[in-house]
């Protein structure tokens, strides 16, 4: 044997060495773990579809799988958090930052900004397999902004003790099975210090969270099946839904909402008082939760009379300190928009969009260093009242309202309707974003009647 092929076998011995080392966690997390990996340390998700099928075309169809490509993902990235986090020192790390959660592997790679989604580079992949499944720990109490730790290769961790695959080696991981996992994502702190996303936080401190109901209870719940192609048989197999707020299935009835009038006959002129109760009966976190700062979930009341003129009713004032915030009307916000986009004395969009105003909104506004309402989550400093709906807990609305003096006798129905949207109508139209983003949804509705005598 040559001395050449003595030293070449060495080197190559030494290179395996130092992939097997690379292999391992870095011991880094969060923004230290930049630049740490690469592309090609992580498996594609189609080299787990291979025997995971349902597994796989479940997350494909979820939004984790399109956390980089998806219209309003990209738009946002790059037309407002690349070009303002190029301008403004204080927010410069979100131009990194933003992969950590949405495209881990480029994060990791040091590739950012990751070209376009037309590129197809492996940004692309999103929230995929082989991030989750080669994440050993998470830090931080609480967990946030992708504080997670990975140790790729062979080795994928997983919910089972004693599980066999003939394409790699398993890891139990218990770590896996709790929300504090998913919260390593599902937490954002601003570069202003404050939790601009904190489903983690709501559920933790909420009935489910106290009562060890975890995320993956509700967003992955087990069936009978197998998750491999040769795997065993088992009772249980965590199906990888994640659906949310992009699923109507599961925001439709998500918000219960009942309403009622303090009497039953009014005469005409005579005030009418009328009480909704609107309830976040299923979801483990507030409604909205995660990206609050552009949801808007809001209620509407009106009244059809027994000749079929529609009145809208207005809510009634509780007095809170920031309330206008919660009552849609005509007002302007999100001038910050213009300073990201240099436009001199951008007047603003109208903060509620396309809700009627005096109907209520069930909001966090999220305010940018100088006071005013974004939707920049990385650019809030501050925020407004959390007039949100809290898990298992019920909200009641007043309306109060002096009937006309002349109105036809006979029934008056009363529909009270809570509407969803997952982006403020007035941001999608400026910012081009796809309707189907953001047209709004029914959440539920519910008629309740008054007789008008004559
Ligand atoms: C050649 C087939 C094959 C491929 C390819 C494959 N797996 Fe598996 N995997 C299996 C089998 C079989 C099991 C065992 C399932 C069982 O018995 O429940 C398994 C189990 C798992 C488990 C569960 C471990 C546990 O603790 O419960 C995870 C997680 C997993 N695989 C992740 C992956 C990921 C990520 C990829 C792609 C990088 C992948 N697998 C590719 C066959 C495969
Ligand atoms: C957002 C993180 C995440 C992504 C992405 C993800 N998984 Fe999982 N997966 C989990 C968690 C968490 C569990 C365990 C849940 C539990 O048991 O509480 C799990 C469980 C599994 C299991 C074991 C299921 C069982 O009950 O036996 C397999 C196999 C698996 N995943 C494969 C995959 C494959 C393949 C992909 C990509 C197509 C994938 N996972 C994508 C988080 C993820
Ligand atoms: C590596 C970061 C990361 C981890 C870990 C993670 N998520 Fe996510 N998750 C995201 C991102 C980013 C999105 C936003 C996707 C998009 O752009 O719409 C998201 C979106 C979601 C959604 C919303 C889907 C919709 O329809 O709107 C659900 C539900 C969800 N994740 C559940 C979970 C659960 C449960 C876990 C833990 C088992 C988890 N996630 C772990 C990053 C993560
Ligand atoms: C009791 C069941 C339950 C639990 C526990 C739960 N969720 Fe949800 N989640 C829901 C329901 C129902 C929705 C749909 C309503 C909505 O979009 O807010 C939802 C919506 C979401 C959304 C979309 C929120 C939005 O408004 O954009 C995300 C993200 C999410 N969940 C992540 C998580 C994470 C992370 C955890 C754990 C920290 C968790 N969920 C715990 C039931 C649950
Ligand atoms: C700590 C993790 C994390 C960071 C950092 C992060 N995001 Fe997200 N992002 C998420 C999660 C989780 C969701 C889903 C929340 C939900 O469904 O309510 C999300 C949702 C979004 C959405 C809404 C997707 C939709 O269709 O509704 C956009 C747009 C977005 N992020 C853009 C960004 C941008 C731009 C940045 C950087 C300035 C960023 N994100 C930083 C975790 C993160």
């Amino acid at each position: 044997m040559s001395r050449t092929t003595l030293i070449g076998r060495g080197a190559v011995l030494l290179s395996l060495l130092a992939l097997a080392a690379f292999a391992q966690t870095t011991g880094k997390f969060g923004d230290a773990a930049l630049g740490t990996q690469r592309y090609d340390d992580f498996e594609r998700p189609t080299a787990c579809a291979a025997c995971h099928v349902d597994i796989a075309r479940q997350h494909e169809q979820a939004m984790m799988s399109q956390a980089f490509t998806h219209s309003w993902d990209e738009i946002e990235y790059y037309e407002l958090a690349v070009p303002h986090a190029e301008k403004d020192p204080k927010v410069a790390g979100v131009k990194a930052g933003c992969n950590g959660c949405h495209a881990p592997f480029s994060f990791l790679a040091g590739d950012v900004p990751p070209q376009r989604p037309a590129a197809k580079t492996r940004a692309n992949e999103g929230v995929s397999c082989d991030l989750c499944h080669t994440v050993i720990k998470g830090h931080g109490d609480p967990p946030f902004n992708f504080s997670w730790e990975v140790a790729p290769g062979k080795t994928k961790q997983g919910p089972r003790d004693n599980v066999e695959s003939p394409y790699h080696k398993t890891q139990f991981n218990a770590f896996m099975k709790t929300g504090d996992f998913c919260g390593t994502c599902h937490n954002e702190q601003s570069p202003y210090g404050v939790y601009v996303k904190a489903t983690h936080l709501e559920w933790r401190e909420g009935p489910q969270g106290k009562g060890g109901i975890q995320c993956q209870d509700c967003h992955m719940p087990p069936a009978p099946g197998r998750s491999a192609l040769m795997g065993g048989t088992r009772p249980d197999v965590r199906q990888h839904l994640f659906h949310g707020a992009h699923d109507p299935g599961k925001v439709g009835g998500v918000i219960e909402v009942r309403i009622h009038p303090a009497v039953r006959e009014v005469e005409p002129g005579e005030s009418l008082k009328l009480t909704a109760v609107v309830v976040n009966a299923k979801a483990g976190h507030k409604v909205p939760s995660g990206s609050a700062e552009e949801r808007v979930l809001w209620l509407h009341v009106e009244a059809k009379d027994a000749a079929g003129k529609v009145y809208h009713l207005r809510v009634d004032r509780k007095g809170f300190e920031g309330e206008d915030y919660t009552i849609a009307s005509d007002a302007l916000a999100y001038q910050d928009i213009g300073d990201i986009k240099g436009i001199p004395d951008f007047p603003g969009l109208k903060r509620d969009g396309m809700v009627p105003a005096g109907d209520r909104i069930f909001r966090l506004p999220y305010l940018d260093p100088k006071g005013r309402m974004t939707i920049a989550q990385w650019n809030t400093a501050s925020f407004g009242p959390d007039y949100r709906l809290a898990p298992l807990q019920a909200v009641s609305e007043t309306y109060t309202w002096q009937l006309p003096g002349a109105m036809p006798a006979g029934p008056l129905t009363v529909t009270a309707t809570v509407y969803y949207s997952r982006l403020v109508s007035s941001v999608a139209e400026y910012l081009k974003v796809p309707e189907e983003e953001w047209r709004p949804i029914t959440v539920n509705s519910h008629v309740t009647t008054v007789n008008i005598l004559p």
